[in-house]
């Protein structure tokens, strides 16, 4: 069999402070094999982020970061890679989608000039027409209509919706192996991130593009992911098959996370005329478990 995509072995993250090392990942260990797409869910601060940013190669350089462990992309340790190897990586192999498109595209270019960026990063001899070729097609793909006006344009020009579909097809034009999606299209109306997941969601799986998902949405999450792991403070305290977990989940975290799940029908937004205790149990159940307990 293949390596994974990506394996993360005991993966340890300290910031250095005045106070002192602040320890942010505690040994996480995942793994993410040829396909699949696997989610990350867990509270504001729990260090989603700061995982898919190791992965990305972007706080290795940090001087306050203090990272052990080993995090393996197609069996290469990043850890023994140079700093300029991993840089390389990004935007070819490795992509990302970050949850607000209008701030992750560069206002100063037109759309155009990004796409033929993240093209010359795989390809440094491409033409100007391959690059519109290109561009052309990774618009067509995430169905947008225009792709002439869009490449003329700059991001402040477009919709957020459409900003989201362009990021989404930046993120796939050099056909990666691993795309990291952090909370895609949070900013966006629930509609449009509807909308947009779907597309992604299309497309990585006639790429067989590999997905780490960050998310704090678990009704996207039940849709999007194969495979689930669920982060506390830091640890995984949980991982198993989306339907599985969300079926049987065995963690106290994880039950409290998916009780506090909004559900569409029945129950959504409280009645403000209720007890709030009547409501506010079932959502916060965690607060019943000792911290003890929780990391066990
Ligand atoms: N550069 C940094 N220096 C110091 N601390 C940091 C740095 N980056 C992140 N942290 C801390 O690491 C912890 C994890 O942050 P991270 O951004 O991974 O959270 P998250 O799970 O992505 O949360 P959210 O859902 O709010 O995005 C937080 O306590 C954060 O304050
Ligand atoms: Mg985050």
């Amino acid at each position: 069999m293949s390596a994974p995509t990506l394996k993360i072995e005991n993966l340890k993250l300290g910031f250095k402070t005045h106070a002192g090392v602040i320890e942010v990942l505690h040994g996480i260990s995942l793994h993410i094999r040829k396909g699949e797409k696997v989610a990350l869910v867990g509270e504001s601060g729990s260090g989603k982020s700061v995982t898919a940013r190791i992965v990305l190669g972007m706080l290795q350089s940090l001087k306050t970061a203090r990272i052990s462990g080993s995090v393996s992309f197609e069996g290469a340790n990043l850890e023994r890679m140079s700093a300029r190897g991993r840089h390389a990586l990004r935007g070819t192999k490795m992509s990302m989608i970050f949850q607000d498109p209008t701030s992750s595209l560069n206002p100063v270019y037109t759309i155009g000039t990004l796409f033929k960026e993240v093209l010359m990063r795989n390809d440094p001899a491409i033409t100007q027409e391959q690059v519109y070729r290109k561009a052309c097609e990774a618009l067509a793909d995430v169905a947008i209509s225009e792709p002439e006006r869009v490449l003329d344009s700059y991001s402040f020009q477009l919709s957020g919706g459409m900003n989201q579909r362009v990021m989404i097809a930046m993120a796939l034009v050099n056909n990666p192996s691993l795309l990291l999606a952090d909370e895609p299209g949070t900013a966006l109306d629930v509609t449009v991130q509807a909308q947009t997941l779907k597309l992604m969601s299309e497309l990585v799986e006639k790429h067989n593009t590999s997905v780490l998902f960050i998310s704090h949405n678990l009704g996207v999450v039940r849709e999007f992911a194969d495979r689930v792991y669920v982060i506390y403070k830091g640890n995984i305290v949980e991982q198993g098959q989306t339907g599985e977990l969300f079926e049987n989940p065995l963690h106290p975290y994880t039950r409290a996370l998916l009780s506090a799940v909004p559900r569409i029908t029945g129950g959504g937004i409280p009645d403000i005329a209720e007890d709030p205790s009547e409501f506010l149990a079932p959502r916060v159940a965690h607060a019943g478990y000792s911290e003890e307990e929780l990391l066990a």
